[in-house]
């Protein structure tokens, strides 16, 4: 199965790089510590798909997704909509910066592919 590696230090705070990965955009996000504050306070029985950020992140301040739209398959848009993490354009959906669904049609959060950290600047998906 096809791996990509990323090199972390490559990717500045604040910021969303999207890399291909078996054909699909996959999302590499350095939160910062305000929206890592923000996501690890959110009130589970307001999410539609309930999931602790700790449960998505397995280093807070790197977030992995697969930047696919869980409605119809539209990649969203980093850094946008009302919770302060993507939006897809195509039908309004809204997730948050740890690629919750959290108003819109789509019904489940954003996939996280799975992935290892081989060291501290070294990121390997698949
Ligand atoms: Fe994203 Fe419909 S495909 S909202």
């Amino acid at each position: 199965l096809a791996k990509i590696e990323v090199k972390l230090s490559d990717i500045p705070e604040g910021k969303n790089v999207t890399f291909k990965w078996r054909g699909k955009p996959l999302f590499i996000r350095h939160r910062t510590a305000a929206e890592i504050e923000t996501e690890s306070n959110v009130d589970m029985s307001t999410l539609r798909d309930p999931q602790l950020d700790s449960d998505r992140a397995q280093r807070p301040e790197w977030l992995v997704l697969l930047g696919v739209c869980t409605h119809l398959g539209c990649v969203p848009i980093a850094n946008s909509g009302e919770f302060g993490g993507y939006y897809c354009p195509c039908h309004g959906s809204h997730y948050d910066a740890s690629g919750r669904i959290r108003k819109g049609p789509a019904p489940l959060n954003l996939e996280i592919p799975i992935h290892t950290f081989v060291d501290e600047s070294t990121l390997v998906v698949g």
